[in-house]
């Protein structure tokens, strides 16, 4: 496995697979990396012939107010959870080898960035899009990897891929679960062992919503109030929001007659986490 900072080094690489005829799956990350991240490295090492894992903490997808600083990091770790799922190669650009002091362009999809996360989390989306193009540019895979666990992420790429022509398939993963429900996140090692306890609300709640659905509930408003209820009865849970959108425009829904896309992000203490699940009609 290589470990490399380098465009020029990431590019002679992809070139000598390309010649070979090899293909290609990349895994974006940003690190402290868990088994929701190895599950997408599952599946492209299963699609591809070799597997590229980028890890990037990337500094313009981070509000001014947001934990850039603090955000969970140990390479060394990293390095042997992919050496261990078969990764061929990893990027691990500094932030000047991304960003040159020059920087100035920008991608941006509009419209499904405006709700959910897009609201809460102002230029986060145009931050993400902008450092995954410059991935897709450097590493030209075939196939990238996301995870469900971030559902409008998913949706916004999907989009942006398809506006913009670029030639890679994107492939959606199911998220990964701790035992007790809890998505798995590298964000959940902020939380102290009282934090961790009460993390477990955000999937009570979508358990709860998948229940009264499976009895006929079909009402935004009752299916809502009762998450809220359920989450509130938790004294170390405050609410950012939670949404039912349509699947694929991401505007809001009152009644469940389509593909939804229901989406949550909770404070537990002072970390925000996110968890979501989709109605199928
Ligand atoms: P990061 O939060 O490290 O996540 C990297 C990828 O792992 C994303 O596609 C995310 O959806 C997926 N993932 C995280 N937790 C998961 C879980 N429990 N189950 C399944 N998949 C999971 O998302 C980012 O980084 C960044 O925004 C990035 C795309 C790398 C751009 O900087």
């Amino acid at each position: 496995m290589k470990v490399i900072t380098t465009i020029d080094e990431v590019r002679d690489q992809v070139k000598a697979w390309r010649n070979n005829g090899e293909s290609i799956g990349l895994v974006p990350t940003m690190g402290y990396l868990h088994e929701g991240h190895q599950s997408l490295m599952a599946s492209a090492k299963k699609d591809n012939q070799r597997v590229i894992v980028t890890i990037f903490v990337n500094p313009m997808q981070f509000g001014p107010k947001e934990d850039l600083a603090s955000y969970p990091r140990d390479l060394e770790r990293d390095k042997k959870a992919c050496q261990q799922m078969g990764v061929d190669l990893i990027f691990c650009p500094s932030a000047d080898e991304m960003y040159d002091a020059n920087f100035n362009s920008y991608v941006n999809v509009n419209g499904l960035t405006d709700a959910l996360c897009g609201k809460k989390r102002p230029g986060h989306f145009k931050g993400v899009c902008t450092v995954v193009t410059k991935l897709f540019n450097i590493t030209q895979p075939d196939r990238a990897y996301f995870g469900q666990k971030d559902a409008q992420q998913l949706a916004v790429i999907q989009r942006m891929v398809q506006d913009l022509n670029i030639p890679i398939e994107i492939i959606g993963c199911p998220i990964v679960r701790e035992s007790d429900g809890l998505a798995k996140s590298s964000r959940n090692s902020y939380l102290t062992d009282n934090e961790r306890k009460a993390a477990v609300c955000l999937y009570q709640s979508i358990e709860l919503a998948n229940t009264m659905i499976a009895q006929g509930e079909r009402s935004v408003a009752t299916i809502l109030s009762a998450m809220q209820l359920l989450i509130e009865q938790q004294s170390l849970a405050k609410i950012d929001y939670i949404e039912f959108v349509d699947l694929s425009s991401l505007k809001p829904v009152s009644q469940l007659t389509q593909d939804t896309l229901c989406a949550l992000a909770v404070y537990i203490g002072k970390t925000r986490l996110i968890d979501n699940f989709i109605y199928h009609h």
